[in-house]
């Protein structure tokens, strides 16, 4: 198909930027859909403190699953966030099913953030050059993921 949307990138730094973008989607929506399947499934003590901050997570996920995928449309790169997609590509580790202690949940979806972030910090390393704009966004996702991080790191003590 001829290219709808045009960009002022050249096809390498489209296709670096697309990647990156693309590539970020995909984890977030899988992260928000882990972060809901916790937010159902978690039991015991701390069940109300971790109920609310998933959703605090689930949040996030989706506004910067947004800006993400509507920056790779800025540049003329088509998103991806079917569930197919999401399924094969994704870079979070998962969620297992059934319900789950708190304190299980909370160690899981640390180690989800800490995978997706990793993931996020590769990207802006490889966008640095490519396109400036798009590392831009990439860092403040991963600002903000990244304070999320330590409140999830800090219920593990
Ligand atoms: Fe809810």
């Amino acid at each position: 198909m001829a290219q709808p949307i045009t960009t002022a990138l050249d096809q390498e730094q489209q296709r670096i930027a697309g990647d990156a973008l693309c590539g970020t989607v995909v984890d977030l929506i899988d992260l928000s859909l882990i972060a809901k399947q916790a937010h159902w499934n978690v039991i015991g003590p701390r069940f109300r403190t971790v109920h609310l901050a998933l959703d605090e997570l689930v949040a996030a996920a989706r506004e910067f699953t947004d800006s993400a995928a509507e920056r790779a449309t800025s540049i003329g790169v088509s998103p991806d966030g079917r569930a197919a997609t999401v399924a094969e590509a994704s870079g979070a580790e998962g969620f297992p099913a059934d319900w789950q202690r708190d304190d299980a949940v909370v160690e899981a979806i640390t180690s989800n953030l800490a995978a997706v972030i990793t993931r996020l910090r590769q990207r802006i390393d490889a966008t640095e050059k490519a396109d400036p704009v798009t590392q831009d966004l990439l860092i403040g996702i991963t600002a903000r993921l990244e304070q999320l991080h330590w409140m999830w790191q800090a219920q593990l003590s």
